[in-house]
């Protein structure tokens, strides 16, 4: 059964082993997700802690679900259920959107604050890497905006820096659903957007927010799909948008349409501090509620984080579909938690280089987030490194297998490896290697791969497999 709320699934993730409470005193600074970081890149439970320097009273757990064993817990599924699982279980729920529901009240609003008692100072706000711009609030958030002209109401996670008391700054990209909502429909009126920033909801509701969903699309059906129960909504104290009701904090805020501030850098998710401090969107806070104790939460980006593995589910079923739409013979997609979510592995039915320029032509034809695809065969198992990086050095050819696109203006300007120039003028590119056979390519002269399922008889395989099981091994 999916959760409820945060506690539910802390509760869940306990009984697991995959959360381990911390009551010795941390530091807000640096100490607290220093130890979160280590626990990304470890597989370590995820920390709950209970004691932060300066803030008696305050809790942050972190990393909800940046292991695969804590995104099962959050789906209602064992925590050993192997990562296909996890794929099929999101690309079954996500077709079956579940609409939200209105509450009067929720846990949300135990306490409120108004605009001008704010000050995001009071609140036990991390500094979360060493380099950092400033302190982060809004790590792993969920942010409701509705669009100006029309009902579309926009679920995003996206990150946000204290700037004073009352001011954040904020990252959406440009390309973002909330960057597109506030340059077409507020800028030009010149009206203040209004935004709520959600912590600590239900998993579920934040994987949705995270996730990569159509234009006009409402994420809080697809929280409802992946719960497979309908989200609770309770309405802002100042303004007419919506937010989760089980909530442990919401920061309710109106982004200016005329001014911008300084934000960044930030230790980023593909695994690199690799930006510089740069104008973003400001927001003012105009109310703030919370739980009477409630507990934030923290995502320390960086390597193995929370986006790898969410949007490695989300991102990929999102590039299957997309595949799938413009012809490509696609069997399964895969976005290695490893590769900080710039690689992909396509398997398909008929591969060959008419197909591998296809596939990276499709996926960067809009938005480019994804650098490079290794498009493999069928019998290959996308879940499998392994058989993926044999396929991709035995079977891709040095000069003939790479299919590059360049492009200007829609590159992701967090990748690591472009210089500073191609990022403000987001130029850059794509690849797709491909690791298939050419389809052209007779029986007889194609290598046959020297494993038990392809080089021998089927009567070969099971007499092995029947010693192998005799053998208890
Ligand atoms: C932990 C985490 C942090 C993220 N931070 C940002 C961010 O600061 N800015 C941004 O544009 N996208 C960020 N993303 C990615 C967006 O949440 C994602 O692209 C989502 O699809 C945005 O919603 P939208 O498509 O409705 O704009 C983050 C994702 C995760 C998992």
């Amino acid at each position: 059964m999916a959760h409820d709320d945060l506690r539910s699934f802390l509760a869940a993730i306990q009984s697991t082993g995959d959360l381990v409470d911390i009551d010795d005193e941390v530091d807000w600074d640096q100490e607290l997700a220093g130890i979160g970081r280590l626990g990304c890149e470890r597989g370590a439970p995820s920390f709950r802690f209970n004691n932060i320097k300066d803030y008696p009273g305050w809790r942050i757990m972190c990393n909800p679900i940046a292991t695969w064993r804590r995104m099962a817990v959050a789906f209602g599924l064992p925590a050993d259920s192997p990562v296909p699982k996890l794929y099929e279980t999101y690309a079954v729920r996500e077709q079956q959107l579940v609409p939200p529901v209105k509450v009067k009240t929720g846990a949300c609003k135990e306490v409120v604050i108004p605009g001008d008692r704010v000050d995001l100072f009071d609140l036990p706000v991390p500094m979360v890497h060493e380099g950092d711009g400033g302190r982060y609030l809004g790590t792993w958030d969920l942010v409701v905006s509705k669009d100006a002209k029309s009902d579309w109401v926009n679920w995003g996670m996206y990150r946000f820096m204290v700037h004073n008391e009352r001011l954040l700054t904020g990252f959406p990209r440009p390309t973002s659903h909330l960057g597109k909502m506030l340059l077409d429909g507020y800028v030009p009126e010149g009206r203040p957007m209004p935004i709520a920033i959600a912590i600590g909801c239900d998993p579920l509701s934040h994987l949705a927010a995270a996730a990569t969903f159509r234009i006009a699309g409402n994420e809080a059906d697809l929280a409802g799909g992946l719960r497979q129960a309908p989200v609770e909504l309770v309405k802002c104290e100042t303004s007419e948008l919506y937010v989760p009701a089980s909530a442990e904090m919401v920061i309710e805020a109106e982004v200016y349409p005329d001014r911008v501030n300084q934000e960044g850098p930030y230790g980023e998710y593909p695994g690199y501090r690799s930006g510089e401090m740069g104008n973003a969107i400001c927001a003012r806070v105009t109310a703030i509620t919370h739980r009477r104790d409630p507990i934030l939460t923290l995502d320390t980006t960086g390597f193995m984080d929370s986006s790898a593995t969410s949007t490695s589910i989300s991102g990929a079923i999102a590039i299957q579909r997309r595949l799938e739409a413009n012809g490509v013979p696609v069997r399964a997609v895969y976005i290695p938690p490893e590769g900080g979510v710039h690689l992909a592995i396509v398997s398909v039915r008929k591969g060959g280089a008419e197909t591998a320029r296809k596939v990276v032509d499709v996926l960067t034809v809009r938005r480019a987030l994804i650098s490079k695809v290794i498009v493999v065969d069928d019998d290959v198992d996308v879940f499998n490194m392994a058989a993926v990086l044999h396929a991709f050095a035995t079977k891709c050819h040095p000069a003939r297998g790479m299919h590059l696109t360049t492009y200007v203006g829609r590159a992701n300007t967090l990748t690591p490896a472009y210089t500073q120039e191609e990022r403000v003028s987001r130029s850059g590119a794509s690849v797709a290697f491909d690791a298939t056979w050419p389809p052209d390519w007779a029986a007889d002269a194609t290598p046959v791969r020297a494993t038990l399922d392809s080089m021998y008889s089927p009567e070969i395989q099971r007499r092995v497999l029947e010693r192998w099981k005799a053998l208890g091994l």
